[in-house]
């Protein structure tokens, strides 16, 4: 699927579908430019869409309400894509009269209409390509450019993180992750390092290599680096993955249905860090970002770690096992202490860690926890907004400390029955010494059917609240 700003409209034989996205203001200047009048009560009341015919051209007009936002643009996107491709339109051509007035409404459409084209078909034998595949935007003008430009680097860094998700274990191995890590750096232009098992060993990242222990495949250690040439921050900001390759549960073992059966998904918080930087990369983001990928996957193997286990972790604290399911807190925790030797400004962990976040908020919300202050949180909060993935901050009052307390080591890695999402957050806190934001993405980061654009199975969430984040870093 391709996006294009068409200043002209072009000369075509594809089949083609008009269509306008008629906002109250606007609505008679969209459909003046086709030349093919909406009814009367052509509703701009959002959502409300009219298929007009004349002179053999068709018109789908969608009504965006009397303030639409960037999402409602999206999904818009996402409804014209669907009705193009029920009727067999290869091509769109879409009218937005306010589009010159408000550009970021381009970056979103754009990103609406190439996330709704989306499509995971390496392993159908038949596959069949959709029939929508290119858009001309009507418009003209740099701005406008680079304005779908940014959607459209936006759209392909979430495939990225969409096909990560969705590329089940048998292939995606922790170490096929990292060779993927690899080639991505070469691609779009950053710097990749792979801690192997025997590194990893050497560097005594004792909750990586238990929860390895149950699996016959080693794990690995990506470190990404996109360090531009006279970067705005003088200290990185890292951005942490949780890349459990797949969540069995370990001995604590999880059942199949709706439980198990997904936990390909559960190096989401991998595939938000990796598509965030190679599109950060590609946009040639001026700001200094790592990226720290611990892998493995979580199986109940000969020698697998069990309930009871003290672990001793990367940063020399210990950690008692009491369930081998909340593995993604001991992967993370070695990663954030590895963080701290790089002084970083700010640290922002995404991960699919806890049933209780999903429980909490549900699909749509993303728990955030920190202790970083209230500029960068409610930078990233406003990132969420502008994206569409959006943050609620979670407490992290010393109470939920006590839940973690063990008999015999310096804490367990499960709390009780309350606070789920928090105490899994308390957890990390202790790895770190340095400003930090922690993402649970669990609920969004997978959905078991279609959600507009964001699709059914990897939605890629992360990438672009990464990527809108870091792009307005420090400008606010
Ligand atoms: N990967 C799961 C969390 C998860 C749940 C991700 C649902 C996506 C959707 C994580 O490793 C896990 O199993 N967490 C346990 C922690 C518990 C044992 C303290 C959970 O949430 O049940
Ligand atoms: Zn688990
Ligand atoms: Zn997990």
């Amino acid at each position: 699927m391709k996006a294009i700003l068409a200043p002209d409209f072009p000369k075509t034989d594809k089949n083609t579908l008009l269509v306008a996205f008629l906002s109250e203001e606007f609505a008679n200047q969209t459909s003046a430019l086709f030349s093919i009048a909406p009814s009367e009560n052509a509703a701009t009341d959002s959502g409300k869409r009219q298929l007009l015919n004349q002179d053999g051209k068709t018109l789908l007009t969608i009504g965006m309400g009397a303030k639409p936002n960037a999402e409602a643009f999206r999904k818009a996107a996402h409804q014209a894509t669907q009705l193009a491709n029920d009727y067999g339109y290869e091509l769109i051509v879409l009218a937005v009269a306010d589009i010159e007035q408000d550009r970021s409404l381009a970056t979103a459409i754009t990103e609406g209409f190439l996330l709704s084209g989306y499509q995971f078909n390496i392993y159908k034998s038949e596959a069949k390509a959709a029939d929508l595949n290119s858009v001309h935007i009507l418009g003209s003008g740099d701005a406008l450019e680079a304005a779908i430009e940014t959607g459209r680097i936006m759209a392909d860094a979430t495939s990225i993180g969409r096909d990560l998700v969705n590329e089940p274990v048998i292939t995606l191995t922790a170490e096929e992750l990292s060779r993927r890590i690899r080639s991505y750096g070469e691609q779009y232009g950053f710097e990749v390092e792979v801690l192997h098992k025997a590194k990893i060993q050497a560097l005594k990242m004792g909750g990586l290599l238990a929860v390895n222990l149950g699996s016959i495949d080693p794990p690995t250690f990506s470190i990404m680096e996109h360090k531009p040439a006279n970067p705005r921050n003088e200290k990185p900001v890292i951005l942490v993955g949780k890349g459990v390759v797949y969540d069995t549960g370990g001995l604590s073992l999880k059942p199949t249905a709706n439980s198990m059966d997904f936990m390909k998904a559960d190096m989401g918080g991998a595939a938000a860090v990796v598509g965030a930087i190679c599109g950060l990369a590609e946009a040639k983001s001026d700001v200094w970002v790592i990226g720290l990928i611990p892998a493995t996957d979580n199986r109940p193997g000969q020698n697998a770690y069990v309930p009871g286990d003290v672990i001793e972790m990367y940063d020399g604290s210990t950690v008692e096992v009491l369930n081998t399911d909340a593995e993604g807190r001991m992967i993370l925790a070695d990663a954030l202490a590895y963080a701290k030797q790089y002084d970083p400004e700010l640290v922002i962990d995404l991960a699919t860690l806890t049933g209780a976040s999903v429980v909490a908020v549900g699909s749509p919300g993303i728990p955030m926890m920190a202790t970083a202050d209230e500029s960068q949180k409610s930078a990233l909060k406003a990132a969420g907004e502008t994206v569409y993935e959006r943050l609620v901050e979670f407490p992290l009052w010393e109470e939920y400390k006590d839940m973690l307390k063990s008999d015999i080591a310096d804490q367990k890695n499960i709390g009780g029955r309350e606070a789920g999402a928090i105490t899994a957050g308390k957890f990390l806190e202790a790895f770190t010494d340095y400003p930090w934001i922690h993402l649970d993405i669990a609920g969004p980061s997978w959905r078991f059917s279609p959600d507009s654009y964001r699709g059914k199975n990897g939605t890629g969430v992360g990438v672009r609240l990464l990527f809108q984040f870091i792009q307005q870093y420090g400008q606010a």
